[in-house]
């Protein structure tokens, strides 16, 4: 028997982080066995890519460079990190996964989607959220919070490239994420981000308490 998988997914500034961080605690409080990892990122490898792909002087980019650049930084997290967890039974909570390639680099920058569907399936092995916590927000809402976060007075500046970019990329990303949801009702969790972060934690453990009930039967725990 393997563990869960939770993932979470938004538009900038969507409180995703904020949010795997409070059900990781609360799961922790509950006594299981939690890890936490975010995409780009997450192993060495990883984390040498999301530099790559974050920096604002790699304007030269290409779509399919980046694209590449996510896919690998995803295939090294499954094979080195996520899989082995899962293995192990334990609640992995991923922030961003391959739903965010199709969002950004399929609806965002226009990348062939069944062409991601099928290179997300080598990087990830097959591997799929039980779950996929969708924090839906406005961008513009969104992108004022990024900036709120940083210099105030320099607001640019504190953007990565991807922030960066303009505001109907990130209305499509949005709109992207809002149509892989209507795809897979029963594995999204769609959350109205601009509620009180109290409240939104309380509607993602409201969606994650039943999973972990029938899981923990299942594993034959307390
Ligand atoms: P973060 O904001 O969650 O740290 O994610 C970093 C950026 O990478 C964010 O702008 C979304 C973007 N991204 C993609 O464009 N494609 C992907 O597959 C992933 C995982 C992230």
């Amino acid at each position: 028997m393997r563990g869960l998988f939770f993932t979470f997914e938004g538009v900038e500034g969507s409180g995703k982080t904020t949010q795997l961080g409070r059900l990781s605690a609360t799961l922790r409080q509950d006594g299981k066995r939690v890890a936490e990892t975010r995409e780009p990122g997450g192993t060495s490898l990883g984390d040498a890519i999301r530099s790559i792909l974050l920096a604002t002087r790699n304007l030269e980019m290409v779509a399919e460079t980046e694209l590449f650049l996510y896919l690998a930084s995803r295939a090294q997290l499954c094979r080195e990190w996520i899989a082995p967890a899962l293995n192990a039974e334990t609640i992995v909570v991923c922030d961003r996964f391959a739903d965010a390639t199709v969002a950004y680099q399929g609806y965002g920058r226009g990348v062939d989607l069944k062409l991601i569907r099928t290179i997300n399936r080598v990087a990830t092995g097959g591997l799929t959220p039980d779950l996929t916590i969708l924090l839906d927000l406005d961008p513009r809402e969104g992108l004022r919070r990024v900036k709120e976060r940083g210099q105030v007075s320099l607001p640019e500046s504190s953007l990565d490239r991807l922030e960066a970019e303009a505001l109907e990329f990130h209305d499509r990303v949005r709109k992207g994420y809002l149509q892989l949801a209507r795809e897979e009702p029963h594995r999204f969790q769609i959350i109205d981000a601009t509620q009180s972060e109290e409240a939104i934690a309380a509607e993602i453990w409201a969606r994650v308490e039943p999973l972990i009930g029938s899981w923990t039967v299942q594993e034959g725990r307390r």
